[in-house]
């Protein structure tokens, strides 16, 4: 019984867990980890998730923030609602300004954390797929740009390929403190990377 084995059972474990504990995505655990790991997330915080369907993050996230926070999930897909009122939802598309806009109103002015487990539709082509990932990377550092508040934290998963070093270089221009890291629960032989940024340095 080899690595795959053991990768497959790691995997069915996280998916047995998330449905035990009522968690719309094994990805919850990701977010959850690095959170535990890294503090990124506190009480009374507004988060703005991008690409959050099906919610699994967003749920770790208002857990994080309590009563006095509120969770922002924006998609392309449909988000099915949660049950708690500190939970908003938009359906569209993070890279659009009329979008970004409505985060704004939402919650009226600057969130004190972004973060962004978007991927794109994967077409298996290697390079065409990594090059999408380092777009949506880039737009959600944009997003950041127009509405994370100065000192404020962002969690971004990134594909490992040829754009990733800068990437990673462009979030330390902008932040104070930047970690590279994989949480036990993303599968050891996937590309996914997080990257963990504390202490926004705003310009403007
Ligand atoms: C891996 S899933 C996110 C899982 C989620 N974090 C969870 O825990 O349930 C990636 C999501 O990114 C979304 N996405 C990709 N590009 C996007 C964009 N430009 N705007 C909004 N959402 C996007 C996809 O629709 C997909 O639902």
């Amino acid at each position: 019984m080899g690595k795959k084995w053991n990768a497959e059972r790691k995997n069915e474990h996280y998916y047995k867990m998330a449905k035990k504990e009522q968690y719309r995505s094994r990805a919850s655990y990701k977010l959850l980890q690095l959170n535990k790991r890294f503090k990124v997330i506190k009480s009374g915080d507004k988060v703005v998730d991008l690409g959050a369907a099906p919610g699994g993050w967003s749920q770790i996230a208002l857990e994080a923030v309590g009563e006095e926070g509120m969770v922002i999930g924006v998609d392309l897909e449909w988000i099915r609602p949660l049950d708690d009122e500190n939970f908003y939802t938009i359906r569209g598309d993070f890279t659009n300004e009329e979008i970004l806009g409505q985060v704004k109103d939402l919650i009226s002015g600057m969130a004190q954390v972004v973060i962004s487990d978007a991927s794109p539709k994967l077409s298996g082509i290697k390079d065409m797929d990594n090059l999408r990932s380092a777009d949506l990377a880039d737009n959600a550092l944009k997003v950041c740009d127009h509405l994370l508040m100065h000192s404020g934290n962002f969690v971004l998963k990134a594909f490992q390929g040829a754009e990733f070093e800068n990437i990673v270089k462009n979030i330390k221009e902008r932040f104070k403190t930047v970690k590279t890291t994989k949480p036990p629960s993303s599968k050891k032989g996937s590309v996914e990377m997080y990257i963990v940024a504390k202490g926004f340095k705003r310009m403007f």
